[in-house]
């Protein structure tokens, strides 16, 4: 027995240093998925969209400056769709559209609307875009799983990689997002803030 016990000793720790050399490398492929899911929530294409209470959505990042409020006044109101005032249709169509000419308004295959007050990503930092994402309740119910579904079925997100008509799009693709999703999800959703 006493030759065993150091014999023991020495593998479980052998087994501890492995696990947590291997835990170390999921939180920072955990870090590093954040880095490049909040370059992606932080572009023109998904903040554009991603705005809070005020329902102005913006033109950022289309030619007019850095900044810019859609033109025209457009206000989508607490229907989101601009159903007090002019509906997002009018414009947007609410279908499918090849979205080839620069300046168009742009076409998808749903109804184009801007997202719930809470989900309202212009102009925040990557902590407090991390912090409303990873918490359900201040995330329209989206639990992680959720989010993925989300990134690989949305038109909205795939727009913001393929925005066509000369729009710089968001770096990567739905499945390069969910990927990342994926892997700050079992990272345990660490923020810069943590
Ligand atoms: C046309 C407006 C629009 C654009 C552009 C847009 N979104 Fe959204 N987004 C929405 C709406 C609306 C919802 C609410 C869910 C729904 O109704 O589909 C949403 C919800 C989400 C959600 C799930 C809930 C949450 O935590 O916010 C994620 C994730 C998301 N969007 C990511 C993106 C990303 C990433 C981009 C850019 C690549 C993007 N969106 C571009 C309108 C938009
Ligand atoms: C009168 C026509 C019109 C109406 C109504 C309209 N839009 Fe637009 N929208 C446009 C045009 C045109 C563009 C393209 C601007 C450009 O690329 O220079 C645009 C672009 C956008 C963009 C920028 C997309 C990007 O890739 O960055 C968003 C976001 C947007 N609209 C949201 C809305 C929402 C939400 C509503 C309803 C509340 C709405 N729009 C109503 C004409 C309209």
């Amino acid at each position: 027995m006493r030759r065993i016990a150091p014999l023991v000793c020495a593998l479980v720790l052998g087994f501890a240093s492995g696990a947590e050399a291997q835990s170390a490398a999921v939180s920072d492929a955990g870090a590093q998925a954040w880095v490049r899911i909040f370059a992606v929530a932080s572009h023109p294409r998904c903040t554009n969209c991603h705005v809070g209470a005020s329902g102005r959505p913006a033109w950022d990042g289309l030619g007019y400056g850095a900044t810019k409020l859609h033109g025209m006044n457009i206000v989508a109101g607490d229907s989101r769709i601009g159903a007090e005032t002019i509906p997002c249709r009018t414009c947007h169509i609410g279908a499918a559209g090849p979205n080839d000419r620069p300046h168009a308004a742009p076409q998808v295959d749903d109804a184009w609307r801007l997202p719930p007050v809470e989900l309202a990503w212009r102009g925040k930092s990557g902590a407090e875009v991390c912090a409303q994402l990873r918490n359900p309740e201040t995330n329209d119910g989206f639990d992680l799983a959720d989010l993925i579904d989300h990134v690989r079925t949305s038109e909205f997100v795939r727009y913001g990689f393929e925005p066509g008509a000369g729009r710089t799009p968001a770096a990567g693709s739905t499945a390069t997002l969910a990927k990342d999703l994926q892997a700050w999800g079992d990272a345990g959703m660490p923020c810069p803030q943590d």
